[in-house]
């Protein structure tokens, strides 16, 4: 386990690494150290093989994040310094998580605001509660948000779903949010996280550089079509073609048995 700040726990349980959100008493509001402590936890994360894959949940049972922290908002109106500090640390802890070389999940319970739901987007999949509150409250609070996040909220829903979040600015269940496409998956409470486990077993058992691999190609599809840097993806594809997981799976294929992949 590693703490790099006692807000944020890293634990690995299994082919898992969980980011833990760990502040409940402000049902887990994400304050400067949180962000900054997102890249410390993904390097952890990265480096060890066992991972497979990277949950995020918030501790207790009320919230995944319920935003960013509304009380650091008067310091940073107060200080262009501060504004621009913790601005930058919260971007270059999603710009991390969006590129973290692993899948990510995020495992929703409770609510999920604004700056909280800012970063389940940047995840590549999000497992909610059937109970969960997920919504955009800026319009509640009279700020607007941010480019990226707009964004990303607009290429999962599209633009109706995307102005009826922005603009009512209410919470959607997560059985809502499942139909609207803003999370993949919507489980009933109890069953969360034996859902959320069950997923990242199946997912342990694929081959890391082929789900690596859709990873990159699914990121560079998203670019403009003339950023599309296709001699990366080829790259890609021959390192899979030439690997030893592709080897095992052809003869675990052949012999009628699960292969055994290590990511090589
Ligand atoms: N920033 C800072 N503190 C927050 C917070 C946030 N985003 N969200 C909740 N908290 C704090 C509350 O101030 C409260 O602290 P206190 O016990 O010291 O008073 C504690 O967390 C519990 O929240 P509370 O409001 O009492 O819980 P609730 O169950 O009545 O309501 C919410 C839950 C999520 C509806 C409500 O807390 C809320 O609206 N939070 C702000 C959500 C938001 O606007 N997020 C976007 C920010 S960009």
């Amino acid at each position: 386990m590693i703490s790099p700040t006692e807000r944020m726990i890293a634990e690995i349980d299994g082919p898992i690494g969980w980011m833990v959100f760990n502040n409940p008493a402000k049902l887990n509001a994400m304050a400067p150290d949180m962000w900054a402590a997102i890249p410390t936890i993904l390097n952890h994360f990265e480096k060890d093989p066992a991972v497979r894959v990277v949950v995020l949940k918030g501790a207790g049972e009320k919230a995944f994040i319920s935003g960013a922290d509304i009380n650091r908002f008067e310091e940073r109106l107060g200080s262009a310094q501060i504004g621009k500090s913790d601005s930058d640390n919260m971007r270059s802890a999603l710009d991390r998580l969006e590129h973290c070389t692993k899948p990510t999940i995020a495992m929703i319970r409770g609510y999920c605001l604004g700056g909280g739901l800012l970063v389940a987007l940047h995840t590549d999949m999000r497992v909610a509660a059937d109970t969960a509150r997920l919504g955009i409250p800026a319009a509640k609070l009279g700020i607007a948000y941010t480019l990226s996040g707009v964004q990303k909220v607009l290429d999962l829903i599209g633009p109706a779903f995307t102005r009826e979040m922005l603009f009512t600015a209410r919470q959607f269940s997560g059985v809502e949010a499942q139909a609207m496409g803003l999370v993949n998956r919507a489980p009933p409470e109890a069953e969360l996280e034996a859902f959320t486990r069950s997923y990242c077993a199946t997912m342990a058992e694929n081959a890391p550089l082929s789900i690596a691999a859709s990873k990159s190609i699914i990121a560079e599809l998203m670019k403009p079509r003339g950023d599309i840097d296709r001699a990366k993806c080829d790259a890609i594809a021959k390192r899979c073609m030439e690997s030893e997981d592709f080897a095992e799976g052809r003869r675990a294929f052949a012999e009628k048995r699960k292969p055994a992949f290590q990511g090589r």
